[in-house]
């Protein structure tokens, strides 16, 4: 499981991790900071709840639990929840992802190597090829596939079996399932962002596991500037202990963590470059907005998805970006983080009120 961990860890690097300055070796100190029980999983505490009933409900009966699709943001902890899934259910985990399925063959192989009781991770679900799709259909519902053998006319299909497992897929775009797919998963688990101090736990139990000596009030410092995201307090977390053991005494204090978290860039409200570079092409390349996504990456050279996925959730839940049916807009609180003055209409929210004519009559006096 170490094996594949590390693999699929390195294949989700490219976008989640984009803006890190994670270097080789750290994979594996992320993996060793993956809580291993549900008790040991920190705050969510709906999902946490939710997926106990679901896995206690099986494990009374005795049978397989039903598809578990969980959906949210990078780095909150969904592979971590998948892994847990397995070890609650004390079965093994096989890992794959959606675009490594592009024929319906890749999956069949997949699915054929299952033992009863398997629990089946595919993450970025919503990235599966269509014939690949089709076939999970069938897996998931009767537990069997149609392996189709030959070309054209001659062409044969034969039924293959498949062992009871249960799937757990994994997508930070719900919205990008189709509905075939999304109507298959007897449950799913929203993924929020999680509350500072739910991060200060996360944060106090890595320095134990990492031994490194963090006060309760450095932890707030760093659980502030995290995002809501675990992925991000862990880095951060390694950032400030190579700057408290370079040029400090080792001892993480608020001090500390303030002085090191100004050398990598990550300002009080957590936002990186990548985040400054969105909210400073939409204010100042385009005025505040609206402006389509897809503009956005390319003016600050990033594929839409990463912005789409990785930024601009937190921008629109730290309420500096909303998003309009003519493009992202930035509010007034974007214009004041960045030391800007927002225009008048922006304050309101710009375009949404624009677009908003009062209904004739209203404003009529006559
Ligand atoms: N509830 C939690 N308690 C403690 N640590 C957590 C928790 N959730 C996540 N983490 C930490 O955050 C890291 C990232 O979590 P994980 O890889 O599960 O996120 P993910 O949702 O799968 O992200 P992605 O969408 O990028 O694949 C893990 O290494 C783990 O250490
Ligand atoms: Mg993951």
């Amino acid at each position: 499981m170490t094996e594949s961990d590390s693999g699929f860890d390195a294949g989700g690097f490219d976008e989640a991790e984009l803006t890190a300055s994670l270097v080789p070796g750290e994979g594996d100190a992320e993996a060793g900071l993956r809580p291993k029980s549900l008790d040991d999983f920190i705050g969510q505490p709906r999902v946490r709840e939710q997926l106990q009933l679901v896995l206690a409900g099986a494990k009374q009966r005795g049978a397989s639990p039903d598809h578990i699709l969980l959906s949210g943001p990078p780095g909150l902890g969904k592979t971590s929840l998948a892994m847990i899934i397995a070890a609650e259910l004390g079965t093994s985990l096989r890992l794959t992802s959606g675009p490594a399925l592009e024929r319906a063959g890749d999956l069949a192989a997949m699915l054929s190597n299952l033992v009863e009781g398997d629990v089946l991770f595919i993450d970025e679900i919503h990235r599966i090829a269509r014939p690949a799709e089709e076939m999970l259909y069938l897996a998931m519902e009767d537990f069997r596939v149609d392996v189709v053998v030959g070309k054209g006319p001659g062409a044969t299909s034969i039924p293959l079996e498949v062992a009871p497992f249960t799937l757990v897929g994994a997508t930070t775009r719900s919205g990008a399932l189709t509905g075939p797919l999304r109507d298959r998963f007897g449950f799913t688990a929203h993924m929020d962002f999680y509350e500072p101090a739910e991060l200060q736990r996360i944060l106090l139990r890595s320095a134990r596991i990492l031994g490194v000596e963090l006060g309760a009030e450095a932890g707030a410092e760093i659980a502030g500037r995290s995002r809501g995201t675990p992925r991000i307090a862990n880095r951060l977390l390694r950032r400030v202990r190579d700057y408290a053991e370079v040029r400090a005494d080792g001892v993480v204090s608020r001090e500390v963590a303030r002085a090191a978290l100004a050398v990598y860039d990550v300002d009080e409200l957590g936002l990186d470059r990548l985040d400054r570079a969105v909210l400073g092409a939409l204010v100042r390349s385009f005025g505040g907005g609206p402006v389509g996504v897809s503009t956005l990456a390319v003016a600050v050279g990033e594929e839409a998805g990463t912005v789409e996925e990785v930024c601009e959730p937190f921008l629109v839940r730290a309420g500096m970006v909303a998003r309009t049916p003519r493009g992202r807009v930035a509010t007034a609180a974007a214009w004041e983080h960045l030391g800007m003055v927002a225009p008048p209409d922006a304050v309101l929210g710009g375009i949404e009120v624009r677009a908003a004519e009062p209904p004739p009559g209203l404003f009529d006096r006559s």
